[in-house]
């Protein structure tokens, strides 16, 4: 069977053509052991909450999170809590948000964030250091007139400032943030330009720096298809590697839209994990065009069963990550005119389908591995 989906761009460019598969059947087996939950952690979530289902095998189970939305909604806020073991801040931790003016640090909100994880016994994904967008004014106004050692500076300053206030408390950092084009040339940010392509490994150095014990990832949107942006992504880690950089793993976003295909991400995770990385599911979702049909809506559940199926198939796979997880709060359809109802929960924040899927996937899973189907660690 074969749903005929295609993978989601964010950009209009279609990488993967012929890469459908669907992980039907994929082996539950090989999931890592999941770090221990913050200290003095409370929860109350249910057994057949996601994260729950999630711990039976290992594997953290995440959301990005709308932080106006976690201060101003208590069904949101009480979702968030439950249902996940790891938080990642959707907007708040980029640099826009953390120095709006220059040597001006906004932490607050953040803050905020970190201490609801703590207090939910959640790990913390944080997200993102260097990036083409969302960069704050004064610095998108000042970079082009700034020298290379100027603008090296500045971006050293901010990695080393961020890492080290957040230090002990983020699990896996997203260092550097889709430096590539869909066609697999290194995208012509200002850091490329003034940097050149060693900005990259710099910026994995400094974050270790200051905070040996992050995980540093590098993440990326359509590497989950086997195709030129893919292929330029393994051989950017692959280099890293033997250069020595610390880097520790590869996130895939898996911004899916029904009307391309799926990629064949579990090889994908496969063969970066094979470079001695760790691999995450950082920003799932799958939006389609409304009005929602029901063939549309059994593709979303689809690509939400095949991209859980695919992490839990891959040993160092260790979270699985929904970018926001209510569609009345999501990104889609600001950016994308005529879609959206891409998450697992609908406007008013009640379970769909797409819910229950990664529900019954995560219990299968474990009902495998109870019956001895997998060896997880
Ligand atoms: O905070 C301002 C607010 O002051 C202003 O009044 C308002 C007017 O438009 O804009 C607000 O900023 C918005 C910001 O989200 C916070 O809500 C920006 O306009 C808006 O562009 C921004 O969108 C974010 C987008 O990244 C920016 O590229 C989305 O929320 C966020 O979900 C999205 O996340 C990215 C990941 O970081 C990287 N991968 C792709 C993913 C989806 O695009």
């Amino acid at each position: 069977m074969s749903l005929r989906l295609r993978a989601g761009l964010i950009t209009t460019a279609v990488v993967g053509a012929g890469a459908v598969i669907l992980a039907q059947g994929a082996a539950f087996a090989s999931v890592p052991a999941t770090p221990p939950a913050a200290p003095g952690h409370q929860t109350s979530a249910p057994a057949d909450s996601l994260r729950s289902l999630a711990s039976r095998v290992g594997l953290r189970i995440g959301t990005a999170v709308n932080t106006d939305a976690l201060a101003s909604d208590s069904d949101y806020r009480s979702i968030a809590a439950t249902q996940f073991s790891t938080v990642t801040p959707e907007n708040v931790m980029k640099w826009d948000t953390i120095e709006p003016t220059q040597g001006a640090y906004n932490w607050a909100p953040a803050d905020q964030l970190v201490a609801f994880a703590q207090q939910n016994g959640q790990l913390v994904r944080g997200h993102t250091l260097v990036w083409h967008n969302q960069l704050p004014a004064w610095l998108t106004a000042a970079a082009p007139s700034m020298t290379p050692d100027q603008l090296r500076a500045v971006l050293k300053k901010h990695i080393t400032d961020e890492v080290t206030h957040f230090k002990g408390k983020i699990w896996q950092w997203d260092v550097v943030n889709e430096a590539f084009n869909d066609d697999g040339t290194l995208r012509d940010s200002i850091w490329l330009q003034k940097l050149g392509p060693g900005y990259i490994a710099d910026a994995f150095r400094w974050a270790h720096a200051a905070d040996p014990k992050a995980l540093l990832f590098y993440n990326d949107y359509n590497i989950e298809f086997t195709g030129p942006k893919s292929n330029a992504a393994y051989s950017l880690v692959q280099q890293l590697k033997a250069q020595g950089v610390p880097i520790d793993g590869v996130g895939f976003q898996t911004h899916l839209d029904t009307q391309y295909g799926l990629p064949d991400l579990q090889n994908n995770l496969q063969r970066f994990s094979a470079l001695g990385l760790k691999v995450a599911e950082t920003e799932v979702d799958v939006r389609t065009t409304l009005p929602v049909t029901a063939v549309e809506q059994n593709a979303q559940v689809g690509g939400y069963t095949s991209t859980l199926q695919a992490c839990l198939a891959v040993r160092d796979c260790i979270s699985y990550t929904v970018w926001g997880f209510g569609d009345g709060y999501s990104w889609v359809p600001a950016v994308f005119a005529g879609e959206g109802a891409a998450d697992i929960y609908d406007e008013n924040l009640q379970p769909k389908a797409e819910y229950t899927a990664l529900q019954q996937t995560l219990a299968l899973a474990a009902g495998a591995q109870q019956r001895g189907g997998g060896d997880r660690h």
